[in-house]
């Protein structure tokens, strides 16, 4: 099945800050689909010829890539804008609980049902995502993201020094995270990762089994947290006295490799950006959680030091939006507090390929690039007559910029999956 989308395209397939003219835009292009891969993509002119005896829909508004959300929780949907505490306090009081509940196999189904609707509503295509401990938190988040022909990784989360009810051992743990890998791993667009919740919910014989399985699958991701927040920091440091720093505690366990993502990095060694950088290991940021949690800000100068891979995650529910739009003008915010002025072509990369290349997806996702997926989504610059005002016959890099910080799930009028259409905004027509 071929058929074609005429409409403004935008992607960045690298990262402008590393490649300047990274920028891939055609303000009247031609994106051509077969079987749910692009298989063209240019200047209309250029290509309508070649084409011209295909099926075309011509759509208003921007197009990009469908966003890659590199770090959110499924199970603290329901627990999104909760009061009062900082990452331990915010974890015991509101979010333990609320995993609890995933011990029901039919909750977590239709919270996963919810979760994933969620991201298609709000252009997310693409995501790494925690679970809870629960293998079947597993099976109810692969089983709604196979409806959806969504791109998700996940695993199930490791945790036994957790609460009561939230435990597993080193040996369920193990026999668990195994049996899911071999049930789910590289079936269809899904992908697993090894996921340990963070350095103090672990005892070490399960970080060393946590090691043991990246060696075991060196195929699968690694997904952890790491230097969030300072009463965490702290914590890590009295338990781990014989570690450098906390990225090293990651590190002797075998935990750290060129497939490792960390979320947050707030607060971090000059040793640990190096290990980072020399790992090839990087950093999900999530700028809306870390002003949430009151954790900092990430410090994307340091990082232009150290040149640590990055890309951006909404890090639900401590993070305050699904909207990668949103999370995308946080970033810019959160840069702007450490001196840099975030470029919003960078911002969108971080959002997309970025993403996408840290999930090491991006052979796939990310770029709308002949040979990938045709995940996309279409913008729509006058989403609310705020937006409309500002962007009315403004350039490229302003509508953009615009977008991110004006924007959120209101300026997603259509989410596409492999060249279908799984989301369109209400009340609005768009072609
Ligand atoms: N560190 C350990 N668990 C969590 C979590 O659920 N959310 C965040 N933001 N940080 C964590
Ligand atoms: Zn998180």
């Amino acid at each position: 099945m071929i058929h074609a989308i005429r409409a403004e395209l935008l992607s960045v397939p690298h990262d402008p800050r590393d490649a300047p003219g990274a920028v891939r835009h055609e303000a009247d292009g031609l994106l051509v689909i077969e079987d749910g891969i692009v298989i063209a993509r240019g200047a209309y002119a250029d290509l309508a010829g070649r084409y011209a005896a295909i099926p075309t829909e011509r759509l208003a508004g921007l197009i990009v890539p469908g966003f890659v959300d590199a770090h959110i929780h499924y199970p603290q949907t329901d627990r999104i804008a909760s009061h009062g505490a900082q990452l331990l306090d915010w974890l015991d009081r509101h979010i333990f609980p609320a995993e609890k509940a995933f011990a029901d196999k039919a909750h977590a189904d239709s919270v996963a049902a919810f979760f994933l609707d969620e991201l298609l509503r709000n252009g997310t295509t693409s995501a790494l995502v925690f679970p809870t401990v629960h293998e079947h938190s597993v099976d109810a988040l692969f089983e709604a993201a196979q409806v959806r022909n969504m791109r998700v990784i996940s695993g199930k989360v490791l945790m036994d020094l957790g609460p009561d009810g939230l435990r597993d051992t080193p040996a369920s743990g193990r026999a668990q995270s195994e049996g899911l890998i071999r049930r789910w791993h590289a079936r269809g667009r899904l992908g697993y990762a090894v996921t340990p919740r963070f350095a103090l919910s672990s005892s070490d014989a399960q970080l060393a089994d946590a090691g043991a399985l990246v060696a075991r699958h060196p195929d699968v991701l690694m997904h952890t947290h790491l230097a969030e927040n300072v009463h965490e920091c702290a914590a890590v440091a009295a338990r781990f006295t014989d570690s450098a720093d906390y990225l090293d505690v990651y590190d002797r366990f075998g935990l750290l490799t060129s497939r490792s993502v960390f979320a947050h990095g707030i607060h971090l060694s000059d040793r640990a950006w190096h290990r980072l950088h020399e790992s090839g290991a990087g950093i999900a940021v999530c700028p809306s959680s870390n002003l949430f949690l009151g954790s900092g800000f990430f410090d994307f100068a340091r990082n232009d030091a150290h040149k640590v891979r990055l890309g951006l995650g909404t890090d639900v529910g401590a993070g305050t939006s699904f909207s990668m739009l949103h999370t995308a003008g946080l970033a810019y915010q959160a840069a702007l507090a450490g001196g840099q002025a975030l470029d919003p072509f960078r911002a969108l990369y971080l959002a997309t390929a970025g993403s996408a290349a840290l999930l090491h997806i991006s052979d796939r996702v990310g770029a709308l690039e002949p040979g990938q997926e045709a995940d996309f989504v279409v913008l729509d610059p006058a989403a609310t007559p705020l937006l409309a005002r500002r962007t009315h016959d403004a350039d490229l890099a302003t509508r953009l910029f615009a977008l991110q910080i004006l924007g959120d799930d209101r300026a997603i009028a259509a989410t596409y999956i492999m060249g279908q259409r799984a989301w369109r905004r209400p009340c609005q027509g768009q072609s």
